[in-house]
């Protein structure tokens, strides 16, 4: 996957390279172009925003400025063109090879698409991170997983001239998305955050496959408590059941871990997961048998 960020903060983005994003990108899974929106700035103090009309607080970013941003950081031309990709922060060490060599991209930044060769290259899609946005969730997170390019348009939180988004929209598929009903400064954090939602779900980049099927929402439910050695630490002790060795009983007490942690927490997750046939006979048992009176 190729991950395009446009921001005034490229500093903010750093975080991209730590971790398992730096893991990531130096196995050849991730590339990761971080691009100043200030170098399509055209007026001598490179000024990106503007007055809103109507009046009104703050100041809107200049469709003048994103426009030509936009279309250089999804061609890879202009300014996009020569920016280096970020690299990771990890010291260089040899990683597991790549399953399919294919996927492993050679930096070619361009928007050509199609690494698989049984579907039409489709062009990027375009993240615009606002407060304004549909809520983003796991499920649009393991879509973009699948995708070849992503561009993250970060903007101050007052916005982007709408048109912008608009006319994106007319050649790529945009999607305006919020990580929660709280106002973040700009869209950079937000997009980090959608970030790693993203990438750890690629094939390969986390080395247990298994570990984000148990994911809190992969199932509709948040998950459970979680417990590692020592057996009794200040005073507590792990639930007796996890040294029964028995898998099955191991298994239903998660669950039903699960399903009262989600009843409390995110009620409303529990009559979604109702609603769409998710819960069992026994399921129901559980919640009844714990249900205030
Ligand atoms: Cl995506 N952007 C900003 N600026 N604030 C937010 C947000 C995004 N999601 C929640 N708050």
């Amino acid at each position: 996957m190729r991950l395009d960020v446009l921001t005034i903060f490229p500093e903010y983005l750093d975080p991209l390279r730590h971790a398992l994003l730096g893991k990531a990108i130096e196995s050849g899974r991730l590339q990761v172009g971080v691009h100043d929106l200030r170098q399509w700035a055209t007026d001598r103090h490179k000024s990106v925003d503007d007055t809103p009309y109507g009046g009104g607080p703050g100041m809107v970013m200049k469709p003048s400025v994103w426009g030509p941003a936009l279309d250089d950081v999804i061609a890879g031309t202009g300014p996009a063109a020569t920016a280096r990709d970020l690299e990771t922060s990890l010291a260089h060490k040899k990683l597991a090879p790549l399953d399919d060599p294919d996927s492993a991209g050679g930096g070619e930044g361009g928007n050509d698409g199609d690494g698989g060769g049984t579907t039409a290259p489709r062009g990027p899609v375009v993240v615009v991170p606002t407060p304004a946005g549909k809520p983003f969730t796991q499920e649009m997170a393991a879509r973009w997983s699948k995708e070849e390019h992503l561009v993250f348009a970060c903007g101050r939180y007052e916005g982007i001239d709408q048109r912008v988004v608009d006319d994106a929209a007319r050649n790529y598929r945009v999607e305006e998305v919020s990580i929660g009903d709280y106002v973040l400064i700009g869209g950079e954090v937000a997009g980090l955050v959608m970030a790693e939602a993203v990438v750890r779900l690629i094939p390969g980049v986390l080395g247990n496959q298994a570990s984000h099927e148990e994911d809190s929402f992969q199932d509709g439910l948040l998950e459970g408590p979680s417990y590692t050695k020592p057996r009794q630490w200040r005073g507590l002790d792990v639930p007796e059941v996890l040294f029964s060795g028995n898998h099955g009983l191991v298994d239903r007490w998660r669950r039903e871990q699960a399903l009262l942690r989600t009843q409390q927490r995110r009620p409303e997750l529990i009559e979604k997961l109702r609603a769409a046939g998710g819960l069992s006979a026994a399921d129901e048992q559980v919640l009844d048998a714990h249900r205030e009176a």
